[in-house]
């Protein structure tokens, strides 16, 4: 499908956003159905050696489909990747404790390999996806988050056989898709982060869509460089200034916070035992040396009124460095701002899910993506190659 891009945003109607769903499967009963999820889930140490899964939310969100399909009689397989191994065998990225944690979820299923421990899955290798889908009869796609890759297991089975998504992608194209083409209003998004690079296209794309698009995090002192404030130590991508002076000239402008929190030069990350004084608000204007590690308090009160009169909220990125206690202010305000939010929320990126969590909000959200990169492309581009490939099979087949 070719995106609309005349005026302003890409235009795209919810019928053409469809992706096929498990309904339209064939019967899978006594079928082979290959699954393509994303377990890429954080693995930590396990005391007496090994890894476990650290973090469960995308191998949980993985289970309604696995459910669906093996209540309906089908025969299933699930493949993923897990890290970025770069197409060699590394026991650091195996599968084995994702399998334990998932088969324990869901009895009966096989869990394959990592998919990149092959590099024919990065280089998407027809041959690879040849051998991938032997043997099985449908194909589903519940890897949201890898559907931004153009990627062997995302795009190749669907041009092969029947398949369709799974629930966990057919609810993120329902969310993603339903905000971008008609959200409530109004609209609030607030991003944050460390980079504006990896930002700029999801902020130009937003503030076309979006009724106020609030910015924190350090990637707001580029902002606030580019508008000639001094930002002292904090970190700045100075290429970037011509780029930010462009997105604050946009309608509506990126909303900058109007104060801020640093960190002496004497201060340090993660530490108990700083001096006196080496953590104080600022205005806008840091002194040198002084690092911005959190917006300030009048910043939280102004950023979660507008986020109170919000009917469709979209949060992406931390306010400030909230893994230090002393630095979690602005992160919470948000948070709790968006949990109490009447409107429809939604909150992207795997630092923004830890957040929440942390703060034990995450029952609050409406919806929590389990994409990181694919949710911010998604809302970027208006499409992303794993969604395309499910439709154009869809044309095939048609069904
Ligand atoms: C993610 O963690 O965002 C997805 O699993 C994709 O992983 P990747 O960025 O390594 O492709």
């Amino acid at each position: 499908m070719t995106l609309k891009k005349e005026e302003g945003p890409f235009v795209l109607t919810r019928e053409e956003a469809h992706v096929p769903s498990l309904e339209d499967l064939p019967p899978v009963a006594g079928r082979h159905v290959l699954v393509r999820a994303d377990l890429n889930a954080p693995l930590c140490s396990k005391p007496g050696g090994g890894y476990e899964v650290a973090d469960d939310f995308r191998l949980r969100s993985s289970v309604p489909t696995l459910q669906w399909l093996r209540s309906n009689g089908a025969i299933v397989t699930v493949c993923s990747h897990l890290g970025r191994p770069k197409g060699r065998v590394d026991p650091r990225y195996a599968m084995a404790p994702v399998r334990e944690a998932l088969t324990a979820m869901v009895p009966e299923i096989t869990v394959m390999e990592n998919l990149r421990f092959d590099p024919g899955e990065e280089t998407n290798d027809p041959a690879f996806v040849r051998r991938l889908i032997d043997g099985f009869d449908y194909y589903v796609n519940d890897a949201f988050g890898a559907c931004h890759r153009n990627h062997a297991s995302i795009v190749g089975p669907p041009a092969h056989m029947p398949s369709a998504a799974g629930r966990l992608l057919h609810r993120e194209v329902e969310v993603l898709y339903g905000i971008l083409i008609d959200p409530a209003r109004p609209f609030v998004a607030v991003v944050g982060g460390a980079k504006v690079a990896d930002k700029l296209g999801v902020l130009r794309s937003l503030s076309q869509r979006v009724d106020h698009l609030l910015l924190g995090g350090a990637m707001c002192f580029t902002f606030l460089a580019a508008l000639g404030h001094e930002v002292g130590a904090s970190r700045v991508e100075s290429e970037l200034f011509g780029e930010a002076r462009s997105l604050l000239g946009l309608h509506p402008p990126p909303e900058l916070p109007s104060d801020l929190i640093a960190l002496s030069p004497e201060g340090e990350l993660g530490s108990s035992t700083d001096p006196t004084g080496a953590v104080r608000p600022f205005e806008l204007d840091l002194l040198p040396g002084w690092q911005g590690v959190d917006i300030g308090p009048a910043t939280c009160a102004s950023f979660a009124e507008v986020i109170a009169g919000a009917r469709t909220i979209l949060w992406n990125g931390p306010m400030g460095v909230f893994e230090d206690a002393r630095f979690a202010m602005g992160t919470r305000a948000i948070a709790e701002a968006v949990a109490s939010c009447p409107g429809f929320s939604v909150v992207g990126g795997g630092e923004t899910t830890a957040a929440l969590h942390e703060f034990g909000l995450e029952g609050n959200i409406d919806h929590i993506s389990t994409g990181g990169g694919a949710t911010l492309e998604l809302l970027e581009k208006g499409d992303l190659p794993g969604l395309a490939a499910l439709r154009a099979s869809r044309a095939t087949q048609g069904s």
